[in-house]
């Protein structure tokens, strides 16, 4: 599988079981369909889905509050993780949040994420400091890492 042929796309509705029911594979407390509903139908919010052959293999969002935006779900089902999925992605995601006018990103992610802290880095996010105990299930510290702005424009 060649991460550059997997087709890149606005979440659509018809998406959110298979989406949720990656969330569970993946996530100590996962969202709910309801939840990503609810999200995909605000206009604050931009995500996107990854589909292999239509299934959905990886998704992102963020929500946007003016020139700014926290990117809120970043997953990469395991059996595509390690070829360049999430790094495609959440480039499309940023690139196409510039288009709407975010100028900087920011997120939180857990101390112990290595991978997903290198995948940032990569992406041009740095650490700017750490909530305690941000996370549950289990409880662990977040880094809040930000983007230099208009690094997307
Ligand atoms: C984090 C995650 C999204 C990475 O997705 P991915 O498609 O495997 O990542 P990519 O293949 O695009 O890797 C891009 C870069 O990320 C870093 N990276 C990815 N996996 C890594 C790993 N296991 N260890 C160290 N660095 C890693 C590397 O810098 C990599 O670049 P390189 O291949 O040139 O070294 C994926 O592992 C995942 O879904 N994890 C579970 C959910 C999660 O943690 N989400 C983030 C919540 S904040």
């Amino acid at each position: 599988m060649d991460a550059a042929q997997l087709e890149i796309s606005g979440m659509q509705p018809q998406d959110i079981e298979q989406v949720a029911a990656l969330e569970r594979r993946i996530f100590s407390m996962p969202w709910s369909v309801d939840g990503f509903l609810a999200s995909l139908q605000s206009p604050d919010t931009l995500y996107l889905a990854v589909r292999d052959c239509g299934r959905v293999a990886a998704y992102c969002g963020m929500l946007q509050s003016f020139d700014e935006a926290d990117i809120t779900n970043v997953a990469v089902a395991p059996e595509y993780r390690g070829r360049g999925v999430g790094l495609r992605m959440l480039r499309e995601l940023m690139t196409r949040g510039a288009g709407r006018g975010v100028r900087r990103y920011t997120l939180e992610v857990r101390r112990s994420n290595a991978a997903a802290i290198r995948l940032y880095e990569k992406l041009g996010f740095v650490s700017v400091g750490i909530r305690r105990n941000f996370y549950a299930k289990p409880q662990e510290d977040a880094l809040i890492m930000w983007t230099a702005e208009d690094s997307y424009a």
